[in-house]
C-alpha cells in the first residue's frame, strides 16, 4: 500500500489535461458485452477501477487487448461465464453493472450483491425491479444475484428515485429486449448520455437520453463499435477546486466546461474567476483567499454528489461560513472527521456540514476512507502548514489518474512513497 506525502503551500500554476471520465468508461466496458462484435474504446482512464472491470471481464473469457495508449478492444465473442464473483464486485459496486448486459444478451447472469460502503447503504433494488418489470425471474441466494430471462420484454418504468447506474442498468437491457422500454424518472448525468451515444454508434435505438424519460426500442442484435469516453467533469472540478484553495492559476485541457455548470458557479461565487473555450476551463485565484460557498447536492444537473467533499475542503480554509447539504448518500461525510483533525471547524448536524473557514489547516497524518473524500484529504494537505501523509490511498487510485504527476506538474510538492 502507497501513501502520498503532500508539502503545503505552494499555489497552483500551469495546466493539465483532463483524463476519460471513470463513470462513463464502466458502464460502457460492460457495454461490450452486447455486442456482436469487437468493440474499442479510446481515452480510457488508467485507474484501478478500469483494470477491475477489464479483470471481471477477462475472467468471463472475454477477449481484451489494450495498448500504449489505453485503447481497450473488447471481444465478447469468446465468453464461457456468466458470473461475476463477490472477490471483485466487492471492491467495485459497479460490477452490478454486467447484470442488464448478460442477462438481455445471454438470458441469464450470477452477480454477487454489492456488500456495504463507505459512503451510504446503496441498495440495488431498483436495478432488480426494473429487470423483474421486464420479465426476468430473479433469486438472491448466498449473497448472489442469481438471474434468469427468456428474451425481456420492453415495459414503461417509473424509477422511485434517481439512480446513474440504475438506469444505465436497464438502458442496457432495453436496447435487446423485445419492444419498447421508456424509463421515467431516469438519471440525466453526462456519463448515461455517454453510454447512450455508445449503444447508438453499436445499432442501439435510444432517445431521449440525458432528460429524465429514456426511450429504447429494442433490436435483435448489436454489433461492435469504435467509441471515444467523453472528460471526466469530477477529476476538472477536483483540479479546479485545488487551484482556488491554493491561490493559484490553472489552466485544464480536454475538458467539457457545459458539464460543469453548477460547480463553475459555486467557484464563482467563492471568487474565482473562470474562462471557458470549447473544450477547456481556465481559472484565477491570482492569490486571493476563497470566499465559503453553501451547496446543495443532487442528481445531475443539480450539484454533485461526487464534488461535495472538495467544497467542504475548500470551506475550511475559505473566508466565512459555508452550509453543505449532502442529499444524494446517506453517509458521505467521513472526511470531515480527518480535515477536524488539521484543525478545521466543521460540525455535522445530519447531513448537513456547517464549515468556518480557518486561517491556516495544519499538517496532520491522515487515513483516505473512499474516492472523493480522499480527494478532498490531498487538497487539505496542498494548503496545510507542513508535510501531510495521506494513507490507503487505493482510494484515490480507482478514480484519479497519475494524481500526484498532474499536481507536481502544477507546482505541488507531492510525492507516493510505500506506507
Ligand atoms: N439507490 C437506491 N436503490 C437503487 C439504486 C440507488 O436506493 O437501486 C439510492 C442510493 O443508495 C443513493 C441514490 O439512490 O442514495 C443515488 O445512487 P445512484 O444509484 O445514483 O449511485 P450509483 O449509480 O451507485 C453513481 C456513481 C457514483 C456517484 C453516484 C451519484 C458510477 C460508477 N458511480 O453511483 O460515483 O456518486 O452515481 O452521482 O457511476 C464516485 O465516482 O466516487 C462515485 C461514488
Amino acid at each position: 500500500m502507497d501513501k502520498l506525502i503532500i508539502q503545503g503551500g505552494a499555489k497552483l500554476h500551469g495546466d493539465i489535461r483532463i483524463s476519460g471520465a471513470k463513470n462513463a468508461a464502466l458502464p460502457i466496458l460492460a457495454a461490450t458485452l452486447l455486442a456482436d462484435g469487437p468493440v474499442t474504446i479510446g481515452n480510457v482512464p488508467h485507474l484501478h477501477d478500469i483494470t477491475t472491470t477489464m479483470e471481471l471481464l477477462g475472467q468471463m473469457g472475454l477477449e481484451l487487448t489494450v495498448d500504449e495508449k489505453m485503447n481497450i478492444e473488447v471481444d465478447a465473442s469468446t465468453i464461457r461465464e456468466f458470473f461475476a464473483p463477490y472477490e471483485l464486485v466487492r471492491t467495485m459496486r459497479a460490477s452490478i453493472l454486467v447484470l442488464g448486459p448478460l442477462l438481455t444478451r445471454f438470458g441469464r447472469a450470477d452477480v454477487s450483491l454489492p456488500g456495504g460502503c463507505a459512503i451510504g447503504s446503496r441498495p440495488v433494488n431498483l436495478h432488480l425491479q426494473g429487470l423483474a418489470a421486464m420479465g426476468a425471474d430473479l433469486t438472491v441466494d448466498g449473497g448472489y444475484i442469481r438471474a434468469s430471462a427468456k428474451r425481456l420484454k420492453g415495459v414503461d418504468l417509473v424509477m422511485d428515485l434517481v439512480t446513474v447506474t440504475g438506469t444505465e442498468n436497464l438502458m442496457m437491457a432495453a436496447t435487446l429486449a423485445k419492444g419498447v422500454t421508456v424509463i421515467r424518472n431516469a438519471a440525466r448525468e453526462p456519463e448515461v448520455v455517454d453510454l447512450a451515444n455508445c449503444l447508438i454508434s453499436m445499432g442501439a435505438r435510444i432517445e431521449g437520453a440525458g432528460t429524465d424519460t429514456v426511450r429504447i426500442e429494442g433490436v435483435d442484435s448489436l454489433s461492435g463499435t469504435t467509441y471515444e469516453i467523453l472528460p471526466d467533469r469530477i477529476e476538472t472540478g477536483t483540479y479546479l477546486v485545488a487551484a482556488a484553495m491554493t491561490g493559484g492559476n490553472v489552466r485544464l485541457k480536454n475538458t467539457r466546461p457545459e458539464l460543469l455548470e453548477a460547480v463553475l458557479a459555486k467557484l464563482n461565487e467563492a471568487g474565482a474567476a473562470i474562462t471557458t473555450g470549447e473544450n477547456w476551463i481556465e481559472i484565477g485565484m491570482n492569490g486571493q483567499r476563497p470566499r465559503a460557498v453553501s451547496i446543495h447536492t443532487s442528481p445531475y444537473p443539480g450539484f454533485p454528489t461526487d464534488m461535495q467533499a472538495q467544497f467542504t475542503a475548500l470551506n475550511c480554509i475559505a473566508e466565512g461560513t459555508g452550509v453543505i447539504t449532502e442529499s444524494v448518500f446517506e453517509n458521505r461525510f467521513m472526511h470531515v472527521l480527518e480535515l477536524q483533525r488539521m484543525g478545521a471547524q466543521v460540525k455535522v448536524e445530519g447531513n448537513t456540514a456547517i464549515t468556518t473557514g480557518v486561517d491556516y489547516l495544519k499538517s496532520a497524518p491522515l487515513m483516505a476512507t473512499d474516492l472523493r473524500a480522499s480527494a478532498s484529504l490531498v487538497l487539505a494537505g496542498l494548503v496545510a502548514r507542513g508535510a501531510t501523509e495521506v494513507d490507503r490511498i487505493y482510494h484515490i487510485d480507482r478514480g484519479y489518474e497519475t494524481i500526484e504527476e498532474k499536481l507536481s506538474n502544477l507546482g505541488a510538492h507531492i510525492r507516493r512513497v510505500p506506507s
